[in-house]
């Protein structure tokens, strides 16, 4: 299986970042093959344009080169893994740029084919994240919503919790289920 892994955080010291290279670890001890694609390092500009427009009354419109290499990528992968940090109980504005730009027209017929897992580091408890339904309605979002209306038929969200945490024996429990998220992944 090829899988293309989206992260996205500002600092490559970050837990996002170690949490991300521990499950492309996992991924490569399965003998998955893995694109990496580093939004912020690889200088993707999540800026929306009037270029990045649908046009609805010309669904082969052409995107701009950088947009037409992203959906290459989705192309040629099996699985989509997105590794990001929770804000504002949602993405960061990076992933979501990616989204509004790459997941478009032209791309959707491929997508019912793609497996879809997003890696979401939350700061919050498991009990902050059940208070209120917050974990359901992201859950929710993100395969339903986003998944479901890109036409992706299997999507699942891992929610690592309590990513500030000061202990070293939670945050090393985060990172070893990251490796076997990897592992595991099929
Ligand atoms: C702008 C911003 C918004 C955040 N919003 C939330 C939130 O809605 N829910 C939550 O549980 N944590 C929230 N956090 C905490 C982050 O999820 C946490 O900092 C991150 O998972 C830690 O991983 P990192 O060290 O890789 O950044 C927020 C953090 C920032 C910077």
């Amino acid at each position: 299986m090829k899988a293309l892994v989206t992260v996205t955080h500002p600092r490559k010291n970050s837990l996002t970042y170690a949490v991300m290279n521990r499950f492309v670890e996992g991924l490569k001890q399965n003998n998955h093959e893995v694109d990496l694609l580093d939004l912020d390092r690889d200088g993707f500009n999540p800026v929306y344009t009037a270029e990045d427009e649908k046009d609805w009354i010309n669904p082969a419109k052409s995107y701009s080169p950088e947009i037409r290499k992203e959906m290459h990528r989705i192309a040629a992968a099996n699985a989509l893994v997105f590794v990001f940090p929770l804000w504002w109980y949602s993405v960061p504005s990076m992933l979501k740029g990616y989204l509004d730009k790459v997941w478009n027209m032209g791309l959707l017929e491929e997508m019912a084919s793609k497996k879809v897992l997003w890696i979401c580091l939350a700061g919050g408890d498991r009990k902050h994240l059940s208070k209120y339904n917050r974990e359901e309605m992201l859950t929710h979002y993100l395969n339903v919503a986003v998944a479901g209306y890109a036409r992706v038929k299997e999507s699942r969200v891992e929610l690592l919790y309590d990513t500030l945490s000061e202990s070293k024996e939670h945050i090393a429990s985060l990172l070893e289920r990251a490796y076997q998220l990897g592992r595991e992944y099929e």
